[in-house]
């Protein structure tokens, strides 16, 4: 089959570089992709967000199955658009459709969603910049820390933690009124602060029946010991030593079960990946957020760890068949560490020459920001978050340290990681 991946980043690289595996596939395209990605398929210089364009190229290239990596072209309804469309509505797409994806697009509606399927999540309120008054009483109803949250998009951004109430207060407003996170904080979500770990649960499905895929825990501040601001994604580590059996059981009943349930109740097209972003709170596992596709960095650790044909079970999400495809896990476990730019997430430089590159043993390299320079035939860096860097291990210190070892091997100008990917699950 010719498959079509959307995307651009590390979590695209390792779908294109699994799919690519399969005995399945003739051609494999990816649009844009990166340097990575035109390593194991071919790219298409197209945006993900460019819907005719991909039309034309689906057409041309005789597409036969399109998977979608990011979020925001779910979130402004490609799905819809395939379906809609009289050549398109026969090449399967796998993602949630535009209201589905509106569990990632809007935490008010994920949070409704939640609340009238009792699953568990932090108590919450929502207010517009009519209800500042009602805000600030409930804000006044908490005890600290508050949370913030802009109920659109605003690219893992638009979360705010604040311990003192008067800036709690500030900040509201300041979403509300201001321009903040534009458009995406018309709503502000106050909750409840939920004190835990948290950890990523990844499900594919059919829109009926589904298999978790190996769970991870993500890495986002940029500092060691969680320190800092967010970013993309630093690193990952699965399996996550606290998901033990019992923990999973709960999560599958009080939380994977009750959603897929809640999607088909609603009437809502879900075929796709779901992404539970989760809070362990004493062994109870509440929902922080939903998201419509895998996780990056995540995706880099847990890719790796599917030993199934992974097209067999994205056919199994076509035909909604899910339950007679296997899901074979590798039981080692995967690290991955990133490594970014200098000054990321605020202000870097890019186009530094990448060397170190053929150095590397017993780790798979995920390009996000790498591009290609022909001309000097070199790797340079092209973004923010540059390369993840997993390995395997019979133990999380054993990946961890055959990944560190091979980012000791790499060099660009500027090159910063954090040495403490999964200080926490020791
Ligand atoms: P989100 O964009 O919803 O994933 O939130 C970003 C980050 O803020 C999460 O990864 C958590 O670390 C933190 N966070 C969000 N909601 C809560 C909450 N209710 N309690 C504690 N931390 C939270
Ligand atoms: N790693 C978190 C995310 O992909 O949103």
């Amino acid at each position: 089959m010719n498959l079509l991946i959307l995307g651009s980043g590390g979590r695209e690289h390792a779908l294109a570089w699994k799919l690519s595996q399969s005995d399945k596939i003739e051609n494999l395209y990816i649009a844009p992709g990166n340097a990575g990605t035109a390593t194991v398929g071919t790219n298409i210089p197209v945006e993900s967000s460019d819907f005719d364009e991909i039309k034309m190229w689906v057409v041309e290239k005789e597409i036969d199955l399109v998977v979608v990596g990011p979020e925001i072209p779910l979130v402004n309804g490609i799905v819809d658009f395939f379906y809609g469309d009289p050549i398109l509505k026969t090449v399967p797409i796998i993602g949630p459709d535009k209201k589905a994806a509106q569990l990632e697009g809007s935490k008010d509606f994920a949070k409704q969603f939640m609340h009238r399927y009792n699953i568990p999540t932090a108590k919450y309120k929502t207010f517009t910049s009519q209800t500042l008054n009602e805000g600030y009483q409930f804000l006044d109803s908490l005890t600290p820390p508050f949370v913030l949250k802009a109920d659109g998009l605003a690219g893992g951004k638009g979360v705010l933690i604040v311990d003192n109430p008067e800036d709690a207060k500030a900040e509201f407003k300041e979403m509300l009124t201001g321009s903040k996170f534009g458009e995406a904080s018309q709503k502000v979500i106050i909750e409840e602060f939920l004190d835990g770990i948290e950890l990523s649960v990844f499900v594919i499905t059919d829109g009926k029946n589904y298999k978790i895929l190996p769970e991870a825990k993500d890495y986002k501040r940029i500092g060691e010991n969680d320190t800092g601001k967010n970013t993309g994604g630093m690193g990952a580590i699965s399996p996550v030593s606290f998901a033990n059996k019992e923990f999973m059981l709960k999560v599958q009943n009080q939380i994977i079960e009750p959603t897929l349930a809640g999607l088909q109740n609603d009437g809502l097209q879900y075929k796709g990946f779901i992404f539970f972003g989760l809070m362990n709170v004493n062994g109870s596992p509440y929902v922080i957020e939903y998201n419509c596709r895998l996780g990056d960095p995540e995706a880099e650790a847990v890719i790796p760890r599917i030993k199934s044909d992974m097209i067999d079970l994205l056919e199994g999400v076509v035909q909604g068949n899910l339950n007679e495809k296997q899901l074979i896990i590798d039981d080692r476990y995967t690290a991955t560490v990133v490594l970014v730019s200098a000054g990321y997430p605020e202000k870097y430089e890019t186009g530094k020459a990448i060397s170190g590159l053929n150095n590397l043993t017993n780790c798979i390299l995920f390009y996000a920001g790498v591009s290609n320079d022909i001309d000097e035939n070199i790797y340079k860096t092209s973004g923010g978050r540059v390369i993840a860097v997993t390995a395997y291990g019979n133990t999380m210190e054993e990946a961890l340290k055959t990944s560190y070892e091979n980012i000791a091997q790499i060099q660009f100008d500027g090159k910063t990681f954090r040495q403490d990917i999964g200080f926490d699950l020791k």
